[in-house]
């Protein structure tokens, strides 16, 4: 199939679209391009999520199983854990993780892995996007040399690009739809594929000169956030020891129309994104002798967050003549961020096993996240715990670690004996000031 042949089946919505990875990016994704009438082909290794999809039920609480049910009972949607299959779809776009190893360099075995499958299968006229997040060079210094290795040429056979993935789990405000997309090509004509295939889906396309300067653009979004998360934490501790409330300060300080955007301070870093991916390039730039002071003064900020709020716990115990140890604390919200059911790389963690090894028992509410998984650092055999009343009164403290929207923390106030906040939720609470910790 030539470029043009794979235009028209683009343009006419013919071409048959494979995505790999049915995870927090993958998922929308699909969705997304079952929306516009294309007919897609689902692949995860999990066949546990396999199963769930083929019976229309969705695993994410982000995404209702009725959005996914619709398009298998339609027959639009088609899911597999066959791995053959590869050759059957014109375009694929790979979603897959790119976490940190336990040294914290690039685990690039998912990209391996789904790069190799693909070259088992890949057919003249097939479209390969990356959306996974990683260092520039990835698309052409590790999919390009594989892909190639079948003898087929890129450009002229098949066609490769990246695409960085800027989904916002949670977000309501800007759907996948609504949220410009950045994608560059090898060759001119691997962008004029890729374009014209997002442009079917995304209302904004945004071409730039090649997959690195795309790979760049996402690292540095991300690296923007981590940097300034690092800086309001940081200011957030001085203005502590200064008996000044930073929330205050950044309220103030967003009075200015030009110049400042807010950024807020939190128990630390989490997510899949901010806390791994500025990683991947401190690991690349070594290639360059270069040392990225900026990414690894945030991380080092970031990562000793968490001991701050059990600082902040120990005192507020302190000043009623407790200790951690023997302590019953209870930590409210595990979840990375408000209002979703992800706990990957989320503070709480953290913040939890420093407790556990000062003596305390810990109980956690999120009803996000009925039953704690296992991390990849961590591993707690916890559930969930109803919120009570009685329960509040039972415990040494609570730790308000995710600010999930549906807990009423006015009431959650009125009954623990003391109540740490990291998200600032108390902040017109007078009446309970004096059980109140900020951290
Ligand atoms: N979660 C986010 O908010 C977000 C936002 C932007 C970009 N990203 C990036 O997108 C990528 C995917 O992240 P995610 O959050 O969707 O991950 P995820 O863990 O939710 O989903 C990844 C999926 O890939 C599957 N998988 C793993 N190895 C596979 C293989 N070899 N073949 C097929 N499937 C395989 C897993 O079973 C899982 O279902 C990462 O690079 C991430 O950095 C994530």
């Amino acid at each position: 199939m030539s470029v043009d042949q794979l235009l028209q089946k683009i343009l006419k919505k013919k071409a048959l679209v494979g995505i790999i990875g049915m995870g927090y990016v993958g998922l929308p994704l699909v969705i997304r391009f079952c929306e516009e009438d294309f007919q897609i082909l689902g692949f995860d290794v999990d066949s546990k999520k396999v199963a769930a999809l083929k019976k229309g039920k969705s695993y994410l609480k982000s995404i209702p199983s009725s959005r996914i049910s619709k398009f298998i009972r339609s027959g639009r949607l088609d899911v597999t854990d066959d791995f053959s299959r590869l050759d059957e779809p014109d375009s694929i776009l790979i979603c897959v993780p790119t976490p940190l190893t336990e040294k914290m360099e690039p685990d690039l075995k998912y990209i391996e892995k789904t790069t190799e499958a693909i070259r088992d299968h890949l057919r003249k006229g097939q479209l390969i996007v990356l959306e996974s997040t990683s260092y520039p060079g990835t698309t052409e210094e590790l999919i390009l040399p594989r892909l190639e290795s079948t003898g087929l040429k890129v450009g002229r056979d098949f066609f490769l690009a990246y695409s960085p993935e800027r989904e916002d789990p949670g977000n309501k405000r800007f759907t996948t739809q609504q949220i410009p997309k950045v994608v560059a090509g090898v060759t001119p004509s691997c962008k004029k594929v890729a374009f014209a295939l997002y442009r079917q889906t995304i209302q904004k396309v945004v071409p730039v000169s090649s997959p690195r300067v795309a790979e760049l653009t996402k690292l540095l979004e991300n690296i923007y956030r981590s940097v300034n998360i690092a800086l309001v934490n940081e200011l957030k501790m001085l203005a502590d020891r200064m008996g000044i409330d930073i929330w205050e300060v950044i309220e103030a300080a967003s009075t200015k129309p030009f110049g400042f955007s807010p950024f807020y301070p939190g128990p630390g870093m989490g997510g899949h994104c901010i806390p791994i991916d500025p990683f991947y390039l401190s690991w690349k730039a070594k290639e360059y002798d270069f040392t990225t002071r900026f990414i690894q003064l945030a991380g080092e900020i970031n990562i000793s967050i968490p001991y701050y709020v059990v600082s902040k716990i120990s005192d507020g115990l302190n000043e009623r003549g407790k200790s951690i140890k023997r302590s019953k604390i209870l930590i409210l919200g595990v979840a990375y961020k408000k209002d979703v059911d992800d706990a990957r790389e989320s503070p709480a963690l953290a913040i939890m096993d420093l407790l556990q090894k000062r003596g305390a028992s810990i109980l956690y509410h999120d009803s996000y996240i009925p039953v704690l998984p296992s991390f990849r650092k961590y591993l707690f055999r916890l559930k969930s715990s109803p919120l009570t009343e009685r329960l509040l009164h039972k415990i040494d403290a609570a730790v308000i670690v995710t600010d999930h929207s549906h807990i009423d923390y006015q009431w959650v106030a009125k009954h623990a004996p003391l109540l740490i906040d990291t998200r600032n939720v108390t902040k017109d609470m007078k009446q309970w000031k004096k059980k109140i910790v900020k951290a």
